[in-house]
């Protein structure tokens, strides 16, 4: 059996072209559009191409966009005024300080400091509480776990009943997704196991899932064997294993393996997620709707 493909880069157009219809309505009634500020504290290249992704592409979807480029040595309380400011301003519906931010800065503090009607990473407390709640309560989920649930249910698989297994228990994949399946309503009402370091047979619970989300950080760690037949398989994985010479650029660009065994899991599984252009388009995509869902809170329309 060859698995059907489950493509982020896909799903990203179809959510990317909702959401420019919507802010254009939203535009033409309210006067308003959503407002996105990334603060990127440094020159790390890898965080310069994140926000550079981010900015594109609230620009592409019409948002008013900000990017707050600030030195590495910038003082923490400077930040965090920073942030205050953003807080207080009202073009500006979602706000994002990149990570990880350097040593002498304390990121729990700055994060902490985020409005959590702004917080559209949805990393702050008070989000993670109201998704451990569920329902209406929930504002912003995390973008990687939002985004898998949407492309589980964009790919037609049933989730209420299903066995989920999830490889990993980090606090912006494995801990909010595990949250996420287990909630009454869509994409949701599933049985969900979490693995990880720790767990006696990873490979026995694996096997048993109809829905394996795997978060792990380890190249290749699921075999074909831990894989049930006709399962989905959600690889979030992303490991650079090498380098090589892009045909397109000539330029150097990282080999990105997942933590599947793709070639191999990919004739037992049903569905699959490849690595890249999978789970990672999802991430940027459900940080547009965030905000857009924070714009629709603010006016009273969500
Ligand atoms: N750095 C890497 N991924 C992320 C993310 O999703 N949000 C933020 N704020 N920083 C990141």
């Amino acid at each position: 059996m060859s698995a059907k493909l489950i493509l982020g880069t896909e799903i990203r157009e179809q959510i990317l072209e909702e959401i420019t219809k919507e802010v254009a309505e939203i535009k033409a009634k309210h006067g308003k559009v959503p407002g996105l500020v990334t603060i990127l504290v440094g020159e790390s290249p890898a965080s310069i191409s994140y926000v550079t992704l981010k900015i594109q592409t609230a620009h592409r979807v019409g948002f008013h966009e900000v990017q707050d480029n600030q030195p590495p040595d910038i003082a923490e309380a400077a930040l965090l005024a920073l942030i205050d400011k953003y807080n207080k301003d009202e073009s500006i519906n979602g706000i994002l300080v990149q990570l990880p931010l350097p040593k002498h800065i304390d990121e729990k503090k700055v994060l902490n400091a985020i409005d959590p009607d702004k917080d559209v990473d949805g990393f702050h407390p008070v989000n993670v509480g109201r998704l451990m709640i569920g329902g209406n309560e929930v504002k912003f989920a995390p973008c990687t776990p939002a985004g898998i649930q949407e492309m589980i249910v964009r790919a037609g698989v049933e989730t209420s009943g299903a066995e989920v297994v999830v490889v990993g228990r980090s606090n912006i994949v494995g801990k909010p997704i595990a949250v996420m399946m287990v909630q009454k309503g869509r994409g949701a009402n599933s049985t969900v196991t979490v693995v990880h370091t720790r767990t006696k047979d990873i490979a026995a619970h694996c096997r048993r899932a109809d829905i394996l989300i795997v978060a792990a950080g380890v190249p290749g760690l699921v075999k074909p064997e831990y894989i049930k037949p006709g399962a989905c398989v959600i690889d979030v994985g992303v490991n650079r294993v090498g380098e090589k010479i892009s045909e397109k650029t000539g330029k150097k660009i990282a080999i990105l393996r997942g933590d599947v065994d793709f070639d191999a899991a990919k004739e037992i599984a049903g569905y699959i997620t490849p690595v890249p252009g999978g789970v990672g388009p999802m991430t940027i995509t459900m940080l547009m709707k965030n905000t857009l869902m924070s714009l629709k809170y603010s006016l009273g329309i969500a």
